[in-house]
């Protein structure tokens, strides 16, 4: 069976109701327990790097990143969260978002990307594994699952330390 189309657009305000269902359903409550929630927390999103999938009219997917501070040094993101719909998994929705996130944040001059996630999944776009203990979260993380993409070649020797949102996501 072929891929359906996803139509991919800047996420808009009026999505918020279908994100919302989104995430419950994919994350449930628990996900305001988890760490990277905690870095997003009081942070802002890098809004225009906020992407939405559509199937027809139906929301498939979404991708946000955040700003962050990396010790002292910015310019970098936290990707996430990505969710896709449980209908549309294994569709290459994931890869679509992430391809044209990674993209704009190239544009935008960032150096690295982090996130918490599978490495076999997340390895196809370029992300490795941090070394233990470089980076670290306000909270409990699993140092398998700490990846990160160096958008600029070697970014990742200028960062080291804790992690923190950006207040005005411009990073
Ligand atoms: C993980 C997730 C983002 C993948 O998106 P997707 O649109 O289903 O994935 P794609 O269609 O781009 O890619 C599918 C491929 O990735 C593989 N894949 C999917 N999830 C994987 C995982 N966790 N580990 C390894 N491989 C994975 C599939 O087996 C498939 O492989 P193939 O290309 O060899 O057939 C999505 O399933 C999802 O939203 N999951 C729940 C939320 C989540 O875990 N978010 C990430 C943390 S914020």
């Amino acid at each position: 069976m072929t891929n359906p189309e996803f139509t991919l657009r800047p996420e808009r305000a009026e999505d918020e109701p279908a994100l919302r269902e989104l995430a419950e359903a994919i994350f449930g409550p628990g996900r305001f327990a988890r760490t990277p929630y905690r870095v997003r927390e009081g942070a802002a999103v890098a809004g225009e790097l906020s992407v939405t999938a559509w199937c027809g009219d139906e929301l498939a997917g979404s991708i946000r990143f955040t700003a962050i501070r990396i010790g002292a040094a910015g310019g970098a993101l936290l990707l996430g969260p990505l969710m896709i719909g449980a209908k549309w998994a294994g569709k290459g929705c994931g890869r679509a978002l992430i391809e044209q996130g990674l993209t704009l944040a190239r544009e935008r001059g960032t150096a690295l990307v982090l996130l918490v996630g599978d490495v076999p999944y997340y390895e196809r776009f370029g992300f490795r594994r941090v070394p233990p203990g470089r980076i670290t979260l306000p909270g409990p993380v699993d140092p398998e699952r700490l990846l990160a993409v160096e958008l600029k070649p070697g970014a990742l020797r200028d960062y080291e330390g804790p992690v923190q949102g950006e207040q005005d996501g411009s990073s």
